[in-house]
């Protein structure tokens, strides 16, 4: 099931994307006591966690049963101004009451990224409480889209894509060469919510190609999203979805 809304700007995306995803939280602790969630990192995605952390928001949403993940992250310290944590918690996790416990950063002090991505595995078992072979269910995962056509880390022509017995990995970015620790398709898959935050012009061709375009997965990585449960929300900025027909 996915349902695509067209806004105006990233204020209305922001406004619906945090009350989309307060509802989601209060069900998930009302029928399990906590809520798993997988934050993007990027540009797009600021607006709505300081919507979040609005005092709009404050007493209505259970902090102390919510536990944050990382879709993925670059190879850069948590301090870095490149980094998907700062992004979050200088907008976000630091300014709500969330038990420290609660919030799984992607350790990218560590030298080897492909280190971090079994470290991080770990962590996700452990949090998760998996036995071997289990894969974590987010509650929800939130996923920008690249104007590559790239989720998370999961850039067009990598290894990673096709990375199916790791829960994380480490990719290069193709024209940097960057390095960037990313979750895999297999966990992105079992997310029961999708939460997709699409803006700016210089996404409307990578759209169009991953909403309506023929299946060419390597080339817009996008087209690999194969939800096996629940819901995907995509929040679509008006010039991103410029050349949408549908
Ligand atoms: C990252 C993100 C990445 C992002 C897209 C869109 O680490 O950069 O996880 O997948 O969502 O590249 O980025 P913008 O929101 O900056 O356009």
């Amino acid at each position: 099931m996915s349902e695509r809304i067209i806004v105006a700007d990233v204020e209305e995306m922001s406004q619906r994307g945090a009350n989309h995803m307060a509802e989601i939280i209060e069900r998930a602790v009302q029928e399990r006591k906590k809520c798993m969630i997988a934050l993007s990192g990027g540009k797009t995605p600021r607006k709505l966690y300081e919507r979040l952390a609005s005092k709009e928001f404050e007493s209505r949403i259970p902090w102390e049963s919510t536990y944050w993940f990382f879709g993925d992250e670059r190879h850069v310290p948590p301090d870095h101004d490149d980094s998907n944590y700062k992004m979050a918690s200088d907008s976000l996790l630091s300014k709500v009451p969330i038990p420290t416990g609660n919030i799984h950063r992607i350790m990218t002090e560590r030298p080897d990224p492909q280190a971090i991505a079994l470290k991080y595995e770990l962590t996700l078992m452990k949090a998760f409480n998996l036995a071997p072979g289990e894969l974590p269910v987010f509650d929800l995962m939130f996923l920008g889209v690249g104007a590559d056509g790239h989720i998370a880390s999961l850039f067009p022509h990598s290894e990673a894509l096709h990375v199916t017995t790791q829960m994380a990995t480490a990719n290069k970015i193709p024209e940097t060469e960057n390095w960037r620790i990313t979750m895999t398709f297999p966990i992105i898959n079992e997310a029961k919510q999708l939460l997709f935050l699409v803006a700016g012009e210089d996404k409307a061709e990578a759209l169009r190609q991953v909403l309506e375009g023929p299946s060419n997965p390597q080339e817009f990585p996008a087209q690999l999203v194969r939800q096996k449960r629940g819901f995907q929300l995509w929040l679509i900025e008006k010039s991103a979805s410029a050349l949408l027909t549908q």
